[in-house]
């Protein structure tokens, strides 16, 4: 059964067991549970050049599960003044970012301090925030909660909140077989549902798979200068923006500014040296996920090239080895610019972008 039709479907089913016609001052009980049976969730079969899926053994994916997260991806009950929702920061058209917004607006309307991240094959993510501060997916999903630049609740408001919701009891037991319902089961369940959000499948990827693909001469001539050293006309991206990610989510200081403004991984991990450092993030899907960089600063891609082409400080306090190769800058030519932004475009993926598994269940 699709995921929308299971919910009016237990839904319906309260109702018609709740309210029997000819008998409507016969007390019933508030809830009426389903079975507990867990259908196993099969992920789509695995991509070649992809890394094999991993799964946590203590959370194995399941329809219900799934379909719980995507529930509370959704919906804004989780925020002080239910407005605000995941979804609210993470469009799925613009791979989960926020709607070309440079920094995110919370309930309050206080303007938070850094660009929503795009959010798709996380359960290959060794740490989550753009200063690394969060250790794991299910740590990560409570922090936005609480933040007061975002939802501005706390987690046992909004689990209160869940569990005063014969929907959300229902939903729960489901999942995990209990109507009492807790931050861990929360997490487990919103971990479950992102980690449903994969995307190997861009024009890139369907080029290198020998694949039929829109995949364009540009687009090509854009790939060998993003994986070719300087010294061979390249322009370095795959130091740090290597492997099937695009990224190797490691931290690192990328030469944005002359002087640190924001303390970044240094704030986490209270080391000098890290101070500027950011989140190496995945190029799939960039075209989709304007603006650019932890603050939002680039409008588009033309500018992060320009950044990189002539822009990158290189004395720049704790810049990334990386970056050094060629300290007068890359010196781009615009024809060189234009293919590298070709390439960043194939790294889309619309079946990712416009899959209904990963939309609003409510709509
Ligand atoms: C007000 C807007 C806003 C809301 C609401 C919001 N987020 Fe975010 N999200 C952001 C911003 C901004 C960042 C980056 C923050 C930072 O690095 O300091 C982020 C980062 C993330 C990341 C880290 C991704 C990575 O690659 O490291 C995940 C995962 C995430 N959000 C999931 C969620 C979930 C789940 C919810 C709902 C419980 C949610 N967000 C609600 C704006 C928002
Ligand atoms: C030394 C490592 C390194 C190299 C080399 C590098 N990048 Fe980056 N890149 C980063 C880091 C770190 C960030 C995030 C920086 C921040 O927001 O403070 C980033 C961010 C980006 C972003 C913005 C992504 C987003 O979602 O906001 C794009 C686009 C990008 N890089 C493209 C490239 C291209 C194209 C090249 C080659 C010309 C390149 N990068 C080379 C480390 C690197």
């Amino acid at each position: 059964m699709k995921g929308l039709g299971k919910i009016v479907f237990i839904l319906l089913g309260v109702f018609l067991f709740a309210t029997p016609a000819c008998q409507k001052d016969i007390e019933v009980p508030l809830d009426i549970l389903p079975d507990f049976n867990p259908i196993p969730y099969q992920l789509p079969s695995r991509k070649v050049g992809s890394p094999q899926y991993n799964i946590r053994p203590d959370n194995p994916l399941t329809e219900q599960g799934v379909m719980l997260g995507r529930m509370l991806f959704y919906d804004p009950i989780l925020s002080s003044d239910s407005t605000q929702s995941c979804a609210s920061c993470h469009n799925q058209v613009n791979a989960f970012t926020d709607n070309g917004r440079a920094l995110s607006v919370g309930v309050t309307g206080a303007i938070g301090k850094r660009n929503s991240m795009a959010l798709f094959n996380l359960m290959w993510h060794p740490s989550f925030f753009w200063d690394g501060r969060s250790p794991n997916i299910r740590h990560q999903v409570l922090r936005p909660i609480e933040d007061p630049t975002e939802m501005n609740s706390s987690i046992p408001e909004a689990m209160k909140k869940l569990q005063n919701s014969s929907m959300y009891r229902i939903q729960f037991y489901s999942a995990f077989g209990t109507t009492k319902i807790t931050d861990e089961l929360y997490a487990k369940a919103m971990e479950q549902f992102l980690f449903t959000l994969i995307s190997f499948d861009s024009e890139s990827d369907k080029f290198d798979r020998g694949e039929p693909t829109d995949f364009s001469a540009a687009a090509l001539r854009g790939k060998q200068i993003f994986f070719r050293e300087p010294s061979d006309g390249g322009a370095d991206c795959f130091h740090c923006h290597g492997t099937s990610h695009f990224a190797d989510f490691t931290m690192s200081n990328n030469g944005l500014d002359a002087t640190t403004t924001d303390p970044g991984f240094g704030e986490v991990s209270g080391k000098p040296f890290d101070l500027g450092k950011f989140k190496v993030v995945s190029l799939r899907n960039v075209a989709q996920s304007a603006p650019y960089m932890h603050d939002g600063r680039f409008k588009t891609l033309e500018e992060v090239i320009d950044f990189y082409s002539t822009g990158v400080h290189a004395n720049s306090p704790n810049i990334d080895p990386k970056m050094d190769e060629i300290p007068e800058g890359l010196n781009l030519t615009a024809e060189q610019k234009a293919d590298l932004i070709e390439f960043l475009k194939s790294l889309s993926d619309q079946n990712f972008l416009t899959n209904p598994k990963f939309s609003n269940p409510f709509n």
